[in-house]
């Protein structure tokens, strides 16, 4: 069943987008060549936590994995997903995704912003960009009476048009008092198909962008997804909600640039 959040429950969600937001700006800060995965998550527990909230990420657990360790999951290279931050440090020209989703009062929100420590190269400044704009195009069609297929469209026919590749294994997600609910967020699809869009319906649409081939493979840690060809990987998320106005980001803010 998909739960229509009522007006309360969408400022409950905003404000812990709200936070996590704030959290992404704190920890885009530290990121440069020499600093380590590991110290960017203790700086966003920190920081999520002197707010009031809790990581969603830290200890969540699903069907056969490990609850994961981390309070945000970072995701360098050809890492698609569910990066575990540690010793790792980051080198100029790398691409990392950072994903932050937290609680308070009940409510999540979540977001992900793929960037480079130090200056990209040219073809993983394409990836990201490419990336942006599928994401871009999958919360503009998110549009009540639109289908869910319709939104998967957007994104693939974008991304496969630029010589890209969509990853299928993860996909957005409703999202309110759970972190994660139905109903499931392909980023590909026909359009027409699926289930149709209703005002008040709250999910994510965080597509997984790849450089060569889409194909993933996950690592023996329970959790980090890295592309099968060892080539990059970005991802961009927002949480947004269905209303007769059109889709509302609500994990976007005029002050803060993503
Ligand atoms: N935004 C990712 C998702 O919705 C974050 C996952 S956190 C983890 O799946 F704990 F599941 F890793
Ligand atoms: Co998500």
């Amino acid at each position: 069943m998909i739960h229509l959040k009522s007006d309360r429950e969408i400022e409950r969600i905003r404000s812990s987008c709200r936070i996590a937001a704030e959290t992404m700006a704190c920890v885009m800060e530290y990121v440069k060549p020499g600093v380590t995965t590991g110290e960017l998550d203790r700086i966003a527990d920190r920081f999520i936590r002197r707010q009031g909230a809790t990581s969603s990420a830290k200890g969540y657990q699903t069907a056969g994995r490990p609850p994961y360790p981390g309070a945000i999951c970072i995701s360098v290279n050809d890492e698609v997903v569910h990066g575990i931050p540690g010793p790792r440090v980051l080198q100029s020209g790398d691409i990392l995704a950072i994903d932050i989703a937290v609680r308070k009062k009940g409510y999540h929100g979540d977001m992900n912003v793929t960037m480079a420590a130090g200056q990209p190269g040219p073809d993983a400044a394409r990836l990201m960009h490419t990336t942006k704009q599928a994401m871009e195009l999958g919360l503009l069609a998110s549009v009540s009476g639109n289908r869910l297929g319709d939104i998967g469209h957007a994104i693939q026919g974008y991304v496969e048009a630029e010589g890209f590749a969509i990853v299928r294994e993860y996909c957005g997600h409703g999202i309110g008092r759970s972190f994660h609910e139905e109903p499931q967020i392909l980023h590909y699809g026909r359009p027409g198909t699926d289930r149709r869009l209703q005002s008040g319906m709250v999910f994510t649409v965080e597509p997984m962008v790849n450089q060569g081939s889409a194909a993933v493979r996950e690592l023996d840690d329970g959790w980090t997804a890295v592309t099968a060809d060892g080539r990059l990987s970005a991802q961009f998320e927002h949480t947004l909600v269905v209303t007769d106005e059109g889709p509302q980001v609500l994990s976007r803010f005029d002050d803060l640039p993503f």
